[in-house]
């Protein structure tokens, strides 16, 4: 079992980094490997909503996207965790995952998702929601933890002094280690949810 872990801060070792080790201690000791993708310093561009991944079901811009596909579509849960910018997921991440999510495919039914908000005050509820919604589009169950996954700090390191946040996703990850092994018994009981029909209606009557 895996989970594929996206941190969208280009500070290395930075507070969302921390949170991210932390959750990663966790998944390690619950026997689920992990890896992080350190996307933030990277030139990540938008979706030109070109269409060609409809045809080829992976992205024009052959960059990390493609290749965190790779591991996404094997991963048995995703989490991504942002730094908050101006009360929102910073623009790297955003870019990322629209693509990520509009470029695959692959059906991402029963992935569980979650979402960290680093900030170091303001804006991380608005960031959590956004995150969250890639999930809730997908047919992914979201974990939750006993707060909403915040951890706060400004300067590199801070994150280690948010006792309750990063208690708060060290529990994030034990929920989610927990609603990941359930999925892999249920799936094998029952399978997968059958998919009903879908039809697109861009409210047009
Ligand atoms: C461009 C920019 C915008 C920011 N906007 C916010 C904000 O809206 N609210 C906030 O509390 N912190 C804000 N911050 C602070 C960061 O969220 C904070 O330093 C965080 O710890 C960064 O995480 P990192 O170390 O993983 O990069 C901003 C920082 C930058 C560089």
């Amino acid at each position: 079992m895996n989970v594929l872990m996206i941190n969208g801060s280009p500070r290395r070792g930075g507070n969302t980094s921390i949170a991210l080790k932390n959750m990663a201690e966790v998944f390690a000791k619950n026997g689920i490997d992990t890896e992080i993708l350190e996307i933030g310093g990277e030139d990540i561009r938008g979706c030109i909503a070109c269409g060609k991944c409809g045809q080829t079901g992976k992205c024009v811009f052959d960059d990390s996207v493609n290749r965190a596909a790779e591991i996404f579509e094997r991963a048995d849960g995703l989490v991504a965790a942002s730094p908050v910018y101006y009360a929102s997921p910073n623009g790297n991440i955003i870019s990322f995952l629209d693509r990520l999510f509009y470029s695959t495919s692959f059906d991402k039914t029963m992935k569980v998702g979650a979402a960290v908000a680093v900030a170091r005050r303001g804006g991380c509820t608005a960031t959590f929601d956004v995150l969250n919604k890639y999930f809730t589009i997908s047919g992914m169950p979201v974990a939750s933890s006993r707060y909403w996954n915040m951890v706060h700090g400004m300067s590199k390191g801070e994150a280690e002094q948010d006792a309750e946040g990063i208690e708060t996703v060290r529990m994030l990850a034990e929920n989610m280690s927990f609603l990941i092994r359930s999925i892999a018994l249920g799936k094998e009981k029952f399978g997968l949810p059958e998919k009903g029909k879908m039809t697109f209606t861009n409210f047009v009557r």
